[in-house]
């Protein structure tokens, strides 16, 4: 059992979007396919513009750039979730132009507001906060803080395609919005992202940013990169869009077969995001299925089980901040204690559309024998 499966359009829905790439030769620069499929998202994530992107990093680095102006003389400190992939890091850490300031998490994975606002310095510019899971993060508490402090919010929103705040879609929250459209997220055109913004003119920015800063005809004002999304995966993330309700919908059948045989301590040393994250405000996609394991067992002995009973799981996101030597230049010993814990507690059991109350019970029975020797085998 895998712990994520892509969602795949029907070969009916892809086969003729291709066929009509390659009748007209035009298979990326703005083909009309990768048009169509830009139109479709703001209505899709709930914004009010949005530029289609080629993953989910370039859509958090020139989400960055073009909200952060910063120099390399007077860099500027941007705030971020010490619980998160690399990705939401990296440019940040290599670019002299920013400093990364990592701040701690709550026991339920996402950022703290409290430690928001006690790292905020006269140099801080921006918040990049990160809804984890799919589990969107207080946008009140930090909205609240970006406005008195006069900060830019924005939102590694990779894997929150379809959750909800407060009942509004996430695309419609702070300043702008990174998206991944990786097969591993809710809404995938196999490699692929975007950024969203209520901004127009961050809109028409970025449109310049993802190809390679110019527009035909005009002078060029701004620097750029190459961002921009084909026609084969515009193609595919075309034919798959209209399947992800329907996905998301299965998905949360499947957390709540989990949650009515794990949570609550029916497992005494798991918990699950329902014990940690129960607020009636917040309304995740299931994009991942996170519990945390204590000690006695021991996240190891509850991931060798499981795969020894046939079951993947990941330690997501890992402890790549507190053990890579790359980012020690920001991280102090005696920091980020919820961030630490969390990155030994952590495991996803398998979540996608396909999985069956089966599956669930398999996962669950052997969760329910770790401690007692005999592994269930499938
Ligand atoms: C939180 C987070 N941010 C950013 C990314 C990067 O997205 P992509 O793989 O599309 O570049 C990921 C990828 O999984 C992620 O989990």
């Amino acid at each position: 059992m895998t712990v994520t499966a892509p969602l795949l359009p029907s070969w009916e829905a892809l086969a003729p979007l291709l066929q009509g790439a390659l009748e007209r030769r035009w298979i990326t620069n703005q083909g009309s396919l990768a048009r169509r499929l830009e139109d479709e998202l703001p209505a899709a994530l709930g914004a009010a513009h949005a530029v289609l992107l080629t993953n989910g990093t370039a859509a958090i680095e020139l989400m960055l750039k073009a909200m952060v102006p910063a120099t390399a003389e007077q860099p500027a400190q941007v705030i971020v979730p010490a619980w998160s992939f690399v990705a939401t890091w990296n440019l940040l850490c290599d670019d002299p132009r920013y400093e990364p300031v990592f701040v701690d998490i709550g026991e339920d994975w996402r950022i703290d507001p409290d430690a928001v606002e006690a790292a905020i310095t006269p140099r801080t510019k921006a918040i990049l906060a990160v809804h984890p899971y799919g589990l969107p993060c207080d946008h009140d508490a930090l909205t609240n803080i970006a406005l008195r402090h006069d900060l830019r919010l924005l939102y590694d929103a990779a894997h929150t395609f379809g959750a909800r705040w407060r009942g509004h879609p996430m695309g419609a929250l702070g300043d702008a919005s990174a998206w991944s459209f990786h097969a591993t997220k809710v809404f995938s055109t196999v490699e692929g992202g975007a950024v969203s913004t209520p901004d127009p003119a961050l809109h028409e920015r970025l449109r310049r940013a993802r190809n390679f800063g110019i527009v035909p005809g005009e002078d060029q004002v701004v620097f750029g990169t190459n961002a921009k999304l084909d026609e084969l995966r515009a193609a595919f993330g075309l034919a798959v869009l209209g399947l992800v309700p329907d996905a998301i919908a299965a998905r949360r059948q499947v957390a709540h077969w989990y949650d009515t045989r794990l949570a609550g301590g029916q497992v005494p040393w798991l918990r699950t995001a329902r014990d940690l994250v129960d607020t009636p405000e917040l309304q995740p996609n299931h994009g991942y299925y996170p519990v945390r394991i204590a000690a006695d067992p021991g996240r190891e002995a509850v991931a060798a089980a499981l795969l020894a009973a046939g079951v993947h799981t990941r330690p997501y996101f890992g402890e790549t901040l507190f053990r890579s030597t790359l980012y020690r230049p920001w991280i102090r010993p005696d920091e980020l204690p919820q961030a630490r814990q969390a990155a030994r507690e952590t495991l996803c059991l398998p979540i996608h559309h396909l999985l069956t109350e089966d599956d669930v019970d398999h996962v669950c029975t052997v969760l329910s024998t770790v401690d007692h020797g005999p592994r269930v085998s499938r």
